[in-house]
């Protein structure tokens, strides 16, 4: 077939950790390249008796077309949950959404013409990326330390640059694992306040926390609702079930992100919504949050501790809490390249340069997952990359 592909794809490519997937059919690979959730996580049991209860009280509105500005009593449920963020919403102010990454579709689809400038963080989520680029964003980066971005290089960026938007993953960050201060979560808060740029804050990873205290959202800072809070249930529920939700306080934006919407799905379902409302409400989720954090930090400690035995020039970060370690390589050292080397080692990660604005660069960089590795696997995974670089000459 001869198709023109539009200009707005033509030169997107798919992503990176998709790629990488479909590489790993072979399960003698051990895998630190995705995001998921550890499968012992998942509770399909529990899930099928949120659905049937949901169906059997409510089924015949569940069955029927929703509403696009999402299923009322999550709305409620998801706003009460939040609270705990310090993210004070009313319920009709959040909008839920077919994942995360639907919420950072709508946001751009409402915000962005083509050749606006956004800022965000360097490296950041590569998911996020692709849609900034599928709405034809131009990027600038916040320079960012082991505390998260600096509040510094964001103002001066965005004297700079002007930006329309502004993407930032303050807890948790996907890729590197680091978190903002409470100092700079309250200044970038005032700072996007006063030059009125929308923040988007991200923060699928918060709940996943292992050590140090709960820091609450930028969001619990921001005075005029410059900050649009999107939150997932991907991380602490289920990926599967693409339900996330955005807290909007603009009401003439939550508009157009409903309106936004209606196009692309109508709703997102009911009987997902229904299910992550009933489970909200149970007073079950902390007690399942806990469970699943008390494993993740026995996998994150495990990586850690091959990491340790790494050769001295490979650094790494040493989060709080998450699913990823951020390692640098000396430069010159190509982790891009290396990667086909790993997989024939059985050994998969995904390299570091897919999470830069501006591609092609830091391939000394990589991210590697370890909540959805036994520890187990995360011994044998380690030592063949251990083995990989030392027979690449690291020491
Ligand atoms: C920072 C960040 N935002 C958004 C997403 C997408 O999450 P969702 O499953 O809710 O679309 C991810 C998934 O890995 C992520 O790491």
């Amino acid at each position: 077939m001869r198709v023109q592909i539009s200009s707005r794809l033509a030169s997107i490519t798919g992503s990176a950790i998709r790629d990488i997937f479909k590489l790993l059919g072979d399960p003698s690979i051990i895998s630190f390249a995705g995001g998921n959730p550890a499968s012992s996580a998942l509770e399909p049991e529990r899930i099928a008796d949120f659905a049937s209860q949901a169906l059997r009280e409510n089924g015949r509105t569940i069955l029927q077309y929703g509403q696009t500005e999402g299923y009322a009593p999550l709305r409620e449920s998801a706003a009460e949950f939040f609270r705990h963020n310090g993210v004070h919403a009313d319920p009709g102010h959040i909008l839920p959404v077919s994942g995360s990454q639907q919420g950072l579709d709508l946001i751009c689809k409402a915000l962005l013409n083509e050749g606006d400038t956004m800022l965000v963080e360097d490296p950041t989520f590569l998911g996020a990326l692709q849609t900034f680029r599928t709405y034809g964003a131009r990027f600038a980066a916040v320079a960012t330390d082991e505390d998260g971005a600096i509040p510094e290089s964001l103002e001066e960026q965005i004297r700079l640059h002007h930006p329309k938007l502004i993407y930032l993953i303050p807890t948790f960050q996907n890729p590197t694992g680091r978190t903002l201060s409470l100092e700079r979560r309250k200044r970038i808060a005032e700072i996007v306040n006063r030059y009125e740029v929308p923040l988007i804050e991200d923060d699928p990873y918060c709940d996943l926390r292992y050590a140090g205290s709960p820091l609450p959202a930028i969001k619990s800072f921001d005075a005029q609702g410059y900050v649009l809070y999107l939150n997932s249930f991907s991380k602490i529920i289920s990926p599967g079930l693409r339900v996330a939700a955005v807290v909007c306080d603009d009401d003439a934006l939550l508009r157009k992100l409903v309106v936004g919407k209606q196009s692309v799905d109508v709703h997102s379902p009911n009987l997902n919504q229904a299910i992550i409302d009933k489970y909200l409400r149970s007073g079950l989720l902390q007690q399942h949050v806990e469970e699943i954090c008390a494993s993740y930090a026995k996998q994150m400690a495990k990586m850690q501790q091959m990491l340790a035995r790494f050769p001295a020039s490979i650094s790494y970060t040493k989060p709080d809490g998450g699913i990823f370690l951020w390692c640098t390589l000396p430069e010159g050292f190509n982790a891009t390249e290396l990667l086909t080397t790993a997989t024939k080692r059985g050994v998969a990660y995904i390299p570091g340069t897919h999470f830069y604005a501006q591609a092609g660069q830091h391939h000394n960089t990589m991210r590697l997952n370890f909540s959805n590795a036994s520890l187990e696997n995360i011994e044998t995974g380690m030592e063949r990359l251990r083995e990989l670089f030392i027979s690449q000459g690291l020491r």
